[in-house]
């Protein structure tokens, strides 16, 4: 297991429903150094962070740069990136908890995408993406939280993917308007 979720490889090419073409590949430290990419990256996170766990500040760039470059070489992790004309315009993470033999045939995701390109097909072929990676590494369930009011996410993980919302998660998310709001904990089984 520990293997694979190292070894494995991801490039391919998708085509959104407005035609633009986007690389989905797995990320590595370096795709981040070059240019301004992980301030990039950042920038837009701050715009679409309203249903995310953080902020995105820019007076926290630095650590905020520094933890996302430590993630990316944790073996538990697979990064995938979005790439449109060389920038990256989306992120979606697979994290399996590949040292608990209890636990390791989960996988638990995030997706997160550039304000100029949600609406178009990236958040459906980033996840068809991830279910075929966790299939490819023996992962059994792919499991995920979101908040109910996020109507994109709601469309694309329950409509869209046969997710099925397995409890919630009272007054477990606090809105940027101060707002305590529950998070649904979703799940499929592969
Ligand atoms: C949520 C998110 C990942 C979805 O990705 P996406 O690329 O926009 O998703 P897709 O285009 O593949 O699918 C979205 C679907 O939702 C539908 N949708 C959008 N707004 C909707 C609304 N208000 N009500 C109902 N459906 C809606 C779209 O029509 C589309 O369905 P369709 O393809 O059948 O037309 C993306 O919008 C995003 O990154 N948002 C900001 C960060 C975030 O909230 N991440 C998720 C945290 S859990």
């Amino acid at each position: 297991m520990l293997r694979n979720v190292v070894n494995i490889s991801v490039y391919r090419k998708v085509i959104l429903k407005d035609g633009r073409v986007i690389i989905l590949k797995r990320m590595n430290q370096e795709d981040y150094k070059k240019g301004m990419n992980y301030e990039y990256v950042h920038n837009w996170l701050a715009q679409v962070s309203k249903y995310l766990l953080y902020d995105f500040q820019e007076e926290d760039m630095d650590w905020d740069k520094q933890q996302f470059l430590t993630s990316l070489n944790n073996a538990e992790n697979i990064i995938l990136g979005g790439i449109y004309n060389e920038k990256i315009i989306a992120h979606a993470k697979l994290n399996v908890n590949i040292l608990s033999p209890r636990e390791k045939h989960v996988g638990y995701w995030a997706v997160m995408i550039h304000p100029k390109f949600q609406n178009n097909g990236l958040g459906t072929h980033l996840l068809n993406c991830i279910e075929i990676i966790a299939k490819k590494i023996g992962l059994k369930r792919l499991e995920a939280e979101f908040i109910e009011e996020n109507s994109s996410a709601k469309a694309l993980y329950l409509r869209k993917l046969g997710y099925t919302i397995e409890g919630r998660k009272k007054r477990a998310f606090k809105l940027p308007n101060g707002t305590y709001v529950d998070k649904a904990v979703i799940g499929k089984i592969l």
